[in-house]
């Protein structure tokens, strides 16, 4: 497997696969990889000729209060990582390969980025879509992956995808949980034992909503309420949000006649958790 840090390494070796006529799938990453990344890359190997892994911790999705600085990384882990599930090329570069020191162009994408985590993070979405668009660039894949559990990216990315009509299919995985059910994220290292108890309240939320759901309840109110009061219960969580959105718009929707996401974000001590179902 190979590992490059400059954006022309990866572009001459993805140049030379495409002569050959072999398709390229890429996995954006920002590291840490644990099996829900995992998953991504063995998707991606499963449906593609060669895989491009990136491993980058973008800045400029990051506001000013948060974790940017204490973001968890461990480089020769990822590669081990990436190397065993059959990945071709890791891309892992500084971020002044990334971003010129007068960098000034982004790609703002609205409607879809105003609920949900765009409320609470304002400049979050435009420094994502900047920068996948900057691997898709550099990578020219013909599919990319993305988890489900940051449901409105995925939302936002395909949106950006089909308003600016790039040729990459993307592909959206599912979940991946821990035994006990809290969905896998390189933010749970953040959590203290005790904290790491409370953070089921998440989990909990979300299988009884989609219970509820799955079970025939339109009311969304009914079923965000009853979510709202298993989180409340718990001393160590404070909701961010506990929304119902269109599955097409990501705009409030609290009638179940359609296809819904359910998505919450809540701080368990100072560490802010997400996760989401979604009803078709
Ligand atoms: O989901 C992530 O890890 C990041 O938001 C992404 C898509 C790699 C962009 O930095």
């Amino acid at each position: 497997m190979q590992i490059e840090k400059t954006v022309s390494g990866v572009r001459s070796q993805v140049k030379k696969w495409k002569k050959e006529g072999l398709s390229v799938g890429l996995v954006p990453t920002m590291g840490y990889l644990h099996e829900g990344h995992q998953s991504l890359i063995d998707r991606a190997v499963e449906e593609n000729d060669r895989v491009v892994v990136s491993i980058f911790v973008n800045p400029i999705q990051f506001g000013p209060t948060e974790d940017l600085a204490t973001y968890p990384r461990d480089l020769e882990a990822d590669c081990i990582l990436c190397k065993r599930a059959g990945a071709a090329l890791v891309f892992a570069p500084e971020v002044s390969e990334m971003y010129a020191e007068d960098f000034s162009t982004f790609v703002d994408t609205s409607q879809v980025t105003e609920e949900l985590c765009g409320k609470s993070r304002p400049t979050h979405f435009r420094g994502v879509c900047t920068v996948v668009s900057k691997l898709f660039h550099i990578a020219s894949p013909d599919r990319a992956y993305f988890g489900q559990k940051d449901a409105q990216q995925l939302a936002v990315i395909r949106r950006m995808v089909r308003d600016l009509n790039i040729d990459i299919e993307i592909v959206g995985c599912p979940i991946i949980r821990e035994a006990d059910g809290l969905a896998k994220s390189s933010r749970n290292t953040y959590l203290s034992p005790e904290e790491r108890k409370a953070a089921l309240v998440l989990s909990k939320a979300i299988f009884t909503g989609k219970a509820m759901v799955e079970t025939g309840e339109k009311d969304g109110e009914k079923v965000l309420g009853a979510m709202r009061n298993i989180i409340e219960a718990e001393p160590l969580a404070r909701i961010d949000y506990v929304e119902m959105v269109h599955w097409d718009t990501i705009q409030p929707h609290h009638r179940i006649d359609g296809p819904i996401l359910t998505a919450i974000a809540v701080y368990i001590g100072n560490t802010r958790l997400i996760d989401n179902f979604l009803y078709e």
